[in-house]
């Protein structure tokens, strides 16, 4: 644990109903995650990854156990105050970026802003920084569709970081990026870790973000087969 405790599940179970019947997603896991982790959550697909993702996000409640996360208990919250958690707290980067198409990269980058109370100047100041950061800031009025995967997926992570949120969860943030925009968004996930000491918690399959882990958790039938610190 590289600091205090920002995350603490407890006997988690997750079960699915499904037309087979009831399907046990997360089998009983207790993990602790600390402030400024960078950690990955690997395994088979199938194994749990996105459901716990999606727990800690406050997207979806436990069937049984705990998840305390930034102080609250997921599974206690209703949904306004899941809602206030996540966006002001919690940043999310998805494998499909999940970006409007009709607005410009600035306004896909503001929108986590337009729920919080700020002028547009607060506004604006923390879009840009947050754009250049991920080298943007050419393309502040580009649209998705006139952007490439790696830059779409930029979009995405400054889109999820413009607040500065506590903890990011990336659900196969690479998945559709090529080896060299792969590495250029990791590489600039771990400044952002250093410099804001945000928690970033990956779901993933892929070997080059393992690369850059610094503790790997690994779900097997959705327990936790091996909880490990790395030399990264
Ligand atoms: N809403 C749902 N209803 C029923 N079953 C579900 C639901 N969501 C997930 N599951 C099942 O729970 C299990 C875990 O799914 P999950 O998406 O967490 O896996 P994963 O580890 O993220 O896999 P992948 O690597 O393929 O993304 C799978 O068997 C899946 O079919
Ligand atoms: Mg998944």
């Amino acid at each position: 644990m590289e600091n205090s405790v920002i995350i603490s599940i407890q006997g988690l179970k997750k079960h699915f109903i499904t037309p087979g019947g009831r399907f046990t997603a997360l089998n009983g896991i207790d993990i602790e995650f600390g402030k400024a982790e960078f950690t990955g959550v690997v395994g088979p697909s199938g194994s749990g990854k996105t459901t716990l993702l999606n727990i800690i996000g406050s997207l979806d409640s436990p069937s049984e156990g705990k998840a305390i996360v930034l102080g609250q208990s997921i599974g206690e919250l209703n949904v306004k105050q899941a809602a206030l958690l996540r966006r002001s707290r919690l940043g999310f980067i998805f494998q499909s970026y999940n970006l409007l198409p009709v607005y410009t990269v600035f306004e896909n980058v503001e929108f986590p802003l337009l729920l919080l109370k700020l002028n547009d100047g607060q506004r604006k100041k923390m879009v840009m920084d947050s754009l250049e950061w991920l080298g943007l800031t050419d393309k502040v009025k580009s649209k998705p569709a006139q952007l490439s995967g790696g830059e779409c997926q930029r979009v995405a992570i400054a889109r999820s970081m413009v607040k500065k949120p506590e903890i990011v969860l990336a659900d196969e943030p690479t998945a559709n990026l090529d080896a060299a925009n792969s590495h250029h968004i990791l590489k600039t996930m771990v400044q952002l870790n250093k410099e804001f000491k945000t928690t970033f918690i990956f779901a993933t399959h892929d070997d080059k973000v393992i690369g850059y882990l610094r503790r790997k958790i690994s779900l097997i039938d959705g327990k936790v087969a091996k909880d490990e610190i790395t030399n990264n």
